[in-house]
C-alpha cells in the first residue's frame, strides 16, 4: 500500500489531510473524533486580533475606572468570579486538545498589523502549540491605504512572530492579492515556514425587505479547488517552504490533485462539516486507492509530479488555455440550439 506519511512545516504527518480551523476544532471531542478518522493535524479556530485588543482595552477601562473610585469598590475588581477571556479560553483549548491527541495540534491567530497582541501567540505556544497559523483574512477596504502599505504592514507582521515564537509558523494567504507569487516569496524570505492557498471570503448580501447587508455563510465545493490547484501548481517551483491547499478539498481525490500540483498537505473544512469527522478516512482510502491504481508509492513521490515545473505545456496553469476553453464553450452552445 502507498505510503502516506509526510512533512509539513517540519512536522511529521502520518498523512498529507489537515483539519483546518473551523467549528469542528472547537471541541476536543470532535478533534478525536477528526483524528480518529486519519486527520494528520488539526488546526484550532482562530484567536482574533480585534478580539484580543478589544478584551484589553475594555479590561484597561474597567481598571482605569476602579482605580479612580475609593479603595472599596477597586477591591471587588479584577477578580470577577468565573470570568473567563478569549486568551483563556484558547489556551485551554490548546492544553486540552494537547491532552487528547497525538497528532500536532497548530494554533490559529488572526491578524493583520504588528503589534503588542503579537505576544498572544507566544502563550499559545507555551500551551503546547506545535505550530502557530498565521490567519491573514482581511479586506483591504480601506482605498487611502495601497497595497505596498498592506503588504509591508503584513511581512512586518510575520516577523515579529518569527521573533517571538519558537515554532513554525504558517501563513494563511488570501487570493486577493496583485502578485500572489512575488507575496508569498517575500514570506518565505520574512522566516515563514508554510503558506496555504487560500483563505475563503465570505462575501455580502442585500437583504430586499430589512435593506440590511446580510451576511451567510455557505460550505465550499469542489468546484473551488481549481484556484488554490492553479496557485500551488505555479508556485511549486519558486517556494522552498511548505506548501497546504485550502478551500475546496472534499475527496481523496482532491487530495491527489493538489499533491500532485505541489502541496505539502491538503486541508478540509466544509467537507467534514457536511459528511462528519469520519469522512477523512473515506478521503485518505480514496486517496490510497487512485496512488496504487496510479503506481505512487509515496505522497513524496506525487507532490509537484503535475506541476508547472514538470508539464510540457507550463502556461496550461496561467491562462488555463483561456481562448480555447471560451471557444469550446461557445461553439457547444450554438451547436446546442
Ligand atoms: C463556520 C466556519 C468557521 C471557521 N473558522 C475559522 C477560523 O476561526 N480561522 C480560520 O483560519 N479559518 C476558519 N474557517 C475557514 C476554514 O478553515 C477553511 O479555510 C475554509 O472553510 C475553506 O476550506 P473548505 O473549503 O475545506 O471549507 C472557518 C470556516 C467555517 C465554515
Amino acid at each position: 500500500m502507498a505510503e502516506l506519511m509526510c512533512t509539513w512545516l517540519g512536522l511529521e504527518l502520518a498523512s498529507p489531510i489537515v483539519a483546518s480551523s473551523g467549528p469542528l476544532t472547537h471541541d476536543p471531542d470532535l478533534i478525536s473524533r477528526l483524528v480518529d478518522a486519519g486527520a494528520a493535524a488539526v488546526i484550532l479556530p482562530s484567536l482574533f486580533e480585534e478580539q484580543v485588543e478589544h478584551e484589553a482595552d475594555e479590561l484597561e477601562r474597567l481598571y482605569s475606572m476602579h482605580s479612580d473610585a475609593n479603595v472599596e469598590a477597586a477591591s471587588f475588581f479584577p477578580e470577577v468570579p468565573g470570568y473567563e477571556s478569549v486568551v483563556d479560553l484558547a489556551l485551554a483549548l490548546v492544553e486540552r486538545t494537547k491532552a487528547r491527541v497525538e497528532v500536532p495540534v497548530v494554533a490559529s491567530v488572526n491578524g493583520t498589523h504588528p503589534g503588542g497582541w503579537v505576544r498572544y501567540a507566544k502563550l499559545l505556544v507555551d500551551a503546547g502549540a506545535d505550530a502557530i497559523e498565521l490567519n491573514m483574512y482581511t479586506v483591504a477596504a480601506d482605498p487611502m491605504r495601497t497595497a505596498a502599505q498592506i503588504e509591508s504592514d503584513q511581512i512586518a507582521l510575520v516577523e515579529s512572530l518569527v521573533h517571538t515564537i519558537s515554532v513554525p509558523i504558517n501563513v494563511k494567504l488570501s487570493p486577493y492579492y496583485t502578485s500572489v507569487g512575488a507575496f508569498a516569496v517575500a514570506l518565505e524570505a520574512a522566516g515563514a515556514h508554510g503558506v496555504s492557498f487560500f483563505n475563503r471570503f465570505y462575501q455580502p448580501d442585500l437583504d430586499l425587505d430589512t435593506l440590511e447587508v446580510a451576511s451567510a455563510l455557505a460550505l465550499s465545493t469542489s468546484d473551488e479547488l481549481r484556484l488554490p490547484l492553479r496557485w500551488l501548481g505555479l508556485l511549486r517551483q519558486h517556494l522552498h517552504i511548505s506548501m497546504a491547499a485550502t478551500t475546496g478539498v472534499h475527496s481523496g481525490h482532491d487530495v491527489a490533485k493538489v499533491i500532485l500540483a505541489g502541496a505539502d498537505v491538503a486541508m478540509t473544512t466544509s467537507a467534514v462539516l457536511r459528511r462528519g469527522p469520519e469522512h477523512i478516512a473515506t478521503m485518505l482510502r480514496e486517496l490510497s486507492g487512485w496512488m496504487d491504481e496510479h503506481e505512487y508509492t509515496s505522497v513524496g513521490q506525487m507532490r509537484g509530479a503535475v506541476s508547472s515545473a514538470t508539464i510540457d505545456d507550463p502556461e496550461a496553469f496561467e491562462r488555463a488555455n483561456y481562448i480555447g476553453a471560451l471557444a469550446r464553450y461557445t461553439s457547444n452552445f450554438l451547436n446546442r440550439r
